[in-house]
């Protein structure tokens, strides 16, 4: 699906209108159901609250802290369910916000979408890669929308950025770099465990789902992207959101190749996924993204890209969306300076070599410039899409086909790290291959 400069100003804009009118009667403000209300769930509850259009009218999570904080959070507006299944059933929610971890996400956004739910589930949209086209087959089916929850293509940084590329304003981009850098524990997420988790006060098996039976853990159950039981470590976590990105920049689906390595090198403890990960992933549509993490260094923390085109490169990073032009030219200097003299001389009088040497090299440098965006947080502007998308029955950009290519890419760098082989697309089954 397409998405035009129109839909994208509509959300915003829609946005922005909704926050400077009053708020819309109870009866006409969106239901919502929390499904895991986590860290990001917590986050996701407090931006939903600022947002007038919906309202937090359920929450079900497998751990009793969590879900007494929701309560705390909604004024004990929020009803509490125990499972999944009961929350969907009640028929008075509209849609449902999904932020377990990664493995039950398939099951739990089925199961909404059958329920006649519209879904925002987080991302990765999937644990496997075969999932994505079932999510998607499911929510067809049902006429559901469902939004995939990396946030930062509805950011206006996303947006504007799309713009200069689409428009040829850096020439054709044939590479791309992203990266995302941590150095401490909790980026590493060794997250801290809370002192009354106990047996008691967490549902061990609600967590598992359909993961391999294991003893009660609070390390697997707060730590739970450190195993591979239950996520798929940098691919799926933050290597999701780069390819997000890269799809949404360049109207990309999906990389034809990928190659990758991975590697544990220092938080080995209570661990089996990477703390280091480097990938190539090359794409039809004629250019390549390489990315790369590391959990031993803090540099480009917030996720950095370099879009780098024939006539010039985008940075973003650091808050801010940079235009680099490119000040390249011809310069033969070192060359001809080894002929003889007068083939040297010769050279330079050639009105061609003057054009695109000599008078070249006297034009001015055209300077870096920081490109002005809106700072409007990009996870209230994602929901804004979600909601105009309920309300108009059509999806936003980020869909359920849109999250399956996204997390296949996480999936294919995985496979290529632990194969130690190149992993390809089968363009026909929508899937990866082999
Ligand atoms: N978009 C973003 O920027 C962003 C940021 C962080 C996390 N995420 C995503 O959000 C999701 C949650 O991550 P998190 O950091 O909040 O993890 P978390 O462990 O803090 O939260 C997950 C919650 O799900 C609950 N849970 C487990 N099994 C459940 C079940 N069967 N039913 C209902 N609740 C269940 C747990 O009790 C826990 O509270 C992940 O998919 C993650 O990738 C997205």
């Amino acid at each position: 699906m397409s998405v035009s400069r129109r839909n994208f100003l509509q959300g915003s804009a829609a946005l922005a209108a909704a926050q400077q009118t009053a708020r819309p009667a109870a009866s006409d403000r969106i239901t919502l159901g929390f499904i895991g209300a986590g860290a990001r769930g917590h986050d996701l509850i407090q931006v939903v609250q600022k947002h007038p259009r919906a309202e937090i009218v359920a929450v079900c999570d497998a751990y009793k802290g969590r879900v007494e904080r929701a309560l705390d959070r909604t004024g004990n507006r929020a009803k509490v369910y125990k499972t999944h299944a009961d929350l969907l059933a009640d028929k008075s929610i509209d849609a449902v916000v999904v932020a377990t971890p990664d493995h039950l996400h398939k099951q739990i956004v089925i199961d909404a979408v059958r329920a006649g739910k519209d879904v925002y589930c987080e991302k990765p949209l999937t644990y496997r890669s075969a999932e994505g086209l079932e999510i998607a087959k499911a929510a067809k089916a049902k006429e559901r929308i469902v939004q995939v929850g990396s946030q930062g293509v509805s950011s206006d940084i996303g947006i504007k950025a799309r713009e200069y590329i689409q428009a040829g304003k850096i020439g054709k981009v044939t590479l791309i770099r992203a990266e995302y850098n941590r150095n401490s524990a909790s980026g590493a997420w060794i997250y801290p465990i809370p002192p009354d988790a106990s047996p008691e006060t967490v549902n061990w098996e609600m967590f598992l789902g359909q993961a391999p039976k294991r003893p009660f853990s609070l390390e697997r159950f707060f730590r739970w992207r450190c195993f591979q039981d239950y996520s798929g470590g940098i691919a799926t976590d933050l290597f999701v959101h780069l390819c997000t990105t890269v799809h949404f920049l360049m109207n990309a689906k999906v990389p034809g190749r990928v190659m990758a390595m991975g590697e544990l090198y220092r938080w080995t403890k209570d661990r089996d996924v990477p703390d280091t990960l480097n990938a190539i992933l090359e794409y039809p549509e004629g250019f390549a993204a390489s990315l790369s993490s590391t959990f031993n260094n803090e540099l480009s923390a917030e996720g950095s890209f370099q879009i780098l085109g024939t006539e010039g490169s985008l940075t973003i990073g650091g808050g801010g969306l940079m235009l680099h032009p490119d000040n390249s030219r011809e310069d033969n200097r070192w060359i001809v300076e080894s002929w003889s003299k007068n083939l040297e001389d010769a050279y330079y009088r050639d009105p061609k070599v003057i054009e695109t040497e000599v008078e070249a090299g006297k034009r001015p440098r055209r300077e870096p410039e920081r490109i002005p965006t809106d700072p409007a947080e990009a996870t209230m502007l994602h929901f804004g899409h979600f909601f105009d998308s309920i309300r108009s029955r059509q999806p936003y950009w980020e869909d359920a086909l849109a999250g399956h290519h996204a997390a296949a890419c996480a999936h294919m760098v995985n496979k290529s790290a632990r194969e130690r082989r190149m992993v390809e697309w089968d363009f026909a089954k929508d899937d990866i291959r082999g």
